[in-house]
Protein backbone atom coordinates (compact mmCIF):
# COMPACT_ATOMS: atom_id res chain seq x y z
CA UNK A 1 0.00 0.00 0.00
CA UNK A 2 1.27 3.12 -1.03
CA UNK A 3 2.09 6.00 2.16
CA UNK A 4 -0.57 7.99 1.22
CA UNK A 5 -3.22 5.00 0.95
CA UNK A 6 -1.81 3.83 4.62
CA UNK A 7 -2.57 7.25 6.04
CA UNK A 8 -6.05 7.73 4.48
CA UNK A 9 -6.99 4.22 5.89
CA UNK A 10 -5.38 4.74 9.57
CA UNK A 11 -7.72 8.37 9.48
CA UNK A 12 -10.98 6.27 8.42
CA UNK A 13 -10.40 3.73 11.30
CA UNK A 14 -9.62 6.37 14.04
CA UNK A 15 -12.47 8.27 12.77
CA UNK A 16 -14.96 4.87 13.39
CA UNK A 17 -13.28 4.58 16.53
CA UNK A 18 -13.65 8.07 17.83
CA UNK A 19 -17.43 8.24 16.72
CA UNK A 20 -18.38 4.58 18.26
CA UNK A 21 -17.03 6.04 21.62
CA UNK A 22 -19.13 9.04 20.94
CA UNK A 23 -22.18 7.19 20.27
CA UNK A 24 -21.48 4.80 23.33
CA UNK A 25 -21.34 8.21 25.76
CA UNK A 26 -24.36 9.22 24.47
CA UNK A 27 -26.22 6.06 24.81
CA UNK A 28 -28.56 5.65 27.73
CA UNK A 29 -26.41 2.52 29.39
CA UNK A 30 -23.72 4.15 30.99
CA UNK A 31 -22.62 1.88 33.68
CA UNK A 32 -24.06 2.49 37.13
CA UNK A 33 -22.01 3.98 39.67
CA UNK A 34 -21.32 2.61 43.21
CA UNK A 35 -21.87 5.79 45.59
CA UNK A 36 -19.51 6.25 48.72
CA UNK A 37 -21.01 5.76 51.91
CA UNK A 38 -18.70 6.54 54.26
CA UNK A 39 -19.81 7.96 57.07
CA UNK A 40 -23.26 7.26 57.20
CA UNK A 41 -25.07 4.93 59.41
CA UNK A 42 -25.00 1.37 58.15
CA UNK A 43 -28.72 -0.37 57.96
CA UNK A 44 -27.99 -3.93 57.93
CA UNK A 45 -29.25 -6.57 55.15
CA UNK A 46 -33.20 -6.26 55.58
CA UNK A 47 -34.77 -3.26 53.75
CA UNK A 48 -36.61 -0.35 55.40
CA UNK A 49 -40.04 1.21 54.84
CA UNK A 50 -38.61 4.37 56.02
CA UNK A 51 -36.18 6.43 55.32
CA UNK A 52 -33.87 6.01 58.29
CA UNK A 53 -32.09 9.01 58.06
CA UNK A 54 -34.92 11.61 57.58
CA UNK A 55 -35.99 10.28 60.79
CA UNK A 56 -32.40 10.61 62.37
CA UNK A 57 -32.19 14.38 61.16
CA UNK A 58 -29.19 16.00 62.03
CA UNK A 59 -25.85 15.58 60.39
CA UNK A 60 -27.26 12.25 59.47
CA UNK A 61 -29.52 13.60 56.98
CA UNK A 62 -27.38 16.13 56.20
CA UNK A 63 -24.50 13.77 54.69
CA UNK A 64 -27.23 11.54 53.38
CA UNK A 65 -28.50 14.33 51.09
CA UNK A 66 -25.08 15.21 50.12
CA UNK A 67 -24.16 12.05 49.26
CA UNK A 68 -27.24 11.05 47.69
CA UNK A 69 -26.89 14.50 45.82
CA UNK A 70 -23.98 12.60 44.00
CA UNK A 71 -25.00 9.18 43.72
CA UNK A 72 -28.31 10.43 41.74
CA UNK A 73 -26.64 12.32 39.63
CA UNK A 74 -24.18 9.53 38.39
CA UNK A 75 -27.02 6.96 38.84
CA UNK A 76 -30.47 8.48 37.70
CA UNK A 77 -30.17 12.18 36.10
CA UNK A 78 -29.25 10.80 32.45
CA UNK A 79 -33.14 9.88 32.77
CA UNK A 80 -34.80 12.06 35.36
CA UNK A 81 -32.77 15.22 34.97
CA UNK A 82 -30.31 17.78 36.64
CA UNK A 83 -30.93 18.00 39.68
CA UNK A 84 -33.90 15.49 39.34
CA UNK A 85 -35.94 18.70 37.43
CA UNK A 86 -37.53 16.32 34.79
CA UNK A 87 -37.08 17.09 31.09
CA UNK A 88 -39.79 14.49 30.35
CA UNK A 89 -38.21 11.37 29.52
CA UNK A 90 -38.95 9.97 33.29
CA UNK A 91 -41.24 11.08 35.31
CA UNK A 92 -40.14 14.05 37.88
CA UNK A 93 -38.99 12.25 41.45
CA UNK A 94 -39.60 15.67 43.09
CA UNK A 95 -43.42 14.77 42.78
CA UNK A 96 -43.21 11.79 45.39
CA UNK A 97 -45.45 11.77 47.81
CA UNK A 98 -43.80 12.65 50.80
CA UNK A 99 -43.37 10.73 53.96
CA UNK A 100 -43.52 6.76 53.94
CA UNK A 101 -45.67 7.18 51.28
CA UNK A 102 -43.56 7.96 49.29
CA UNK A 103 -40.28 6.44 50.20
CA UNK A 104 -42.22 2.99 49.88
CA UNK A 105 -42.84 4.24 45.68
CA UNK A 106 -39.02 4.98 45.44
CA UNK A 107 -37.93 1.61 47.26
CA UNK A 108 -40.03 -0.46 44.91
CA UNK A 109 -39.25 1.40 41.61
CA UNK A 110 -35.36 1.62 42.49
CA UNK A 111 -34.82 -1.78 43.50
CA UNK A 112 -37.02 -3.80 41.03
CA UNK A 113 -36.67 -1.05 38.00
CA UNK A 114 -39.37 -0.59 35.47
CA UNK A 115 -39.77 -3.16 32.21
CA UNK A 116 -42.33 -3.09 29.73
CA UNK A 117 -42.53 -5.41 26.52
CA UNK A 118 -39.37 -7.28 28.24
CA UNK A 119 -37.45 -4.47 27.86
CA UNK A 120 -36.18 -2.32 31.07
CA UNK A 121 -37.49 1.15 31.00
CA UNK A 122 -35.83 1.82 34.16
CA UNK A 123 -32.68 -1.08 35.14
CA UNK A 124 -33.21 -2.63 38.51
CA UNK A 125 -30.51 -0.93 40.86
CA UNK A 126 -30.74 -3.68 43.46
CA UNK A 127 -27.56 -5.84 42.80
CA UNK A 128 -25.64 -2.11 41.95
CA UNK A 129 -26.18 0.24 45.01
CA UNK A 130 -26.29 -0.34 48.84
CA UNK A 131 -29.56 0.46 51.21
CA UNK A 132 -27.68 3.45 52.45
CA UNK A 133 -26.83 4.40 49.42
CA UNK A 134 -31.16 4.53 47.75
CA UNK A 135 -32.04 6.12 50.98
CA UNK A 136 -28.89 8.74 50.66
CA UNK A 137 -30.68 9.29 46.85
CA UNK A 138 -34.08 9.45 48.77
CA UNK A 139 -33.26 12.73 51.48
CA UNK A 140 -31.55 14.31 48.20
CA UNK A 141 -34.95 14.14 45.59
CA UNK A 142 -37.09 14.49 48.86
CA UNK A 143 -35.71 17.65 49.71
CA UNK A 144 -34.94 18.84 45.94
CA UNK A 145 -37.64 21.79 45.87
CA UNK A 146 -41.28 20.81 44.66
CA UNK A 147 -42.20 22.04 41.04
CA UNK A 148 -44.33 24.99 40.72
C1 LIG B 1 -32.70 4.47 31.82
C2 LIG B 1 -33.53 5.50 32.41
C3 LIG B 1 -33.71 5.53 33.90
C4 LIG B 1 -32.75 5.54 34.88
C5 LIG B 1 -31.24 5.47 34.74
C6 LIG B 1 -33.45 5.66 36.13
N1 LIG B 1 -34.80 5.71 35.90
FE1 LIG B 1 -36.25 5.88 37.32
N2 LIG B 1 -37.68 5.70 35.90
C7 LIG B 1 -37.46 5.63 34.54
C8 LIG B 1 -38.73 5.51 33.85
C9 LIG B 1 -38.94 5.42 32.35
C10 LIG B 1 -39.73 5.51 34.86
C11 LIG B 1 -41.24 5.41 34.66
C12 LIG B 1 -41.73 4.03 34.98
C13 LIG B 1 -43.22 4.04 35.05
O1 LIG B 1 -43.86 4.38 34.04
O2 LIG B 1 -43.76 3.75 36.12
C14 LIG B 1 -39.04 5.63 36.12
C15 LIG B 1 -39.67 5.68 37.36
C16 LIG B 1 -39.03 5.99 38.55
C17 LIG B 1 -39.72 6.23 39.80
C18 LIG B 1 -41.22 6.23 40.02
C19 LIG B 1 -41.71 7.63 39.71
C20 LIG B 1 -43.18 7.78 39.72
O3 LIG B 1 -43.64 8.95 39.74
O4 LIG B 1 -43.91 6.80 39.69
C21 LIG B 1 -38.75 6.52 40.72
C22 LIG B 1 -38.96 6.86 42.18
C23 LIG B 1 -37.49 6.44 40.06
N3 LIG B 1 -37.69 6.11 38.74
C24 LIG B 1 -36.28 6.68 40.66
C25 LIG B 1 -35.05 6.50 40.04
C26 LIG B 1 -33.78 6.63 40.72
C27 LIG B 1 -33.62 7.01 42.17
C28 LIG B 1 -32.81 6.32 39.81
C29 LIG B 1 -31.33 6.25 40.04
C30 LIG B 1 -30.88 5.39 41.11
C31 LIG B 1 -33.48 6.04 38.55
N4 LIG B 1 -34.83 6.16 38.72
C32 LIG B 1 -32.83 5.73 37.36
C33 LIG B 1 -36.23 5.66 33.93
C34 LIG B 1 -35.01 5.64 34.55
Amino acid sequence: MRRKTMLAAFTVILGAQLLIVKVSQGHGDVTPQSVDVTGLDKLGEEFLAENPYRAMGGEQYELAIEIGASGYNQNCARCHGLEAISGGIAPDVRLLEDGELGDEWFMERVRNGYSQNGAYKMPPFEELLSQEAMWAIRSYTETRPKPE
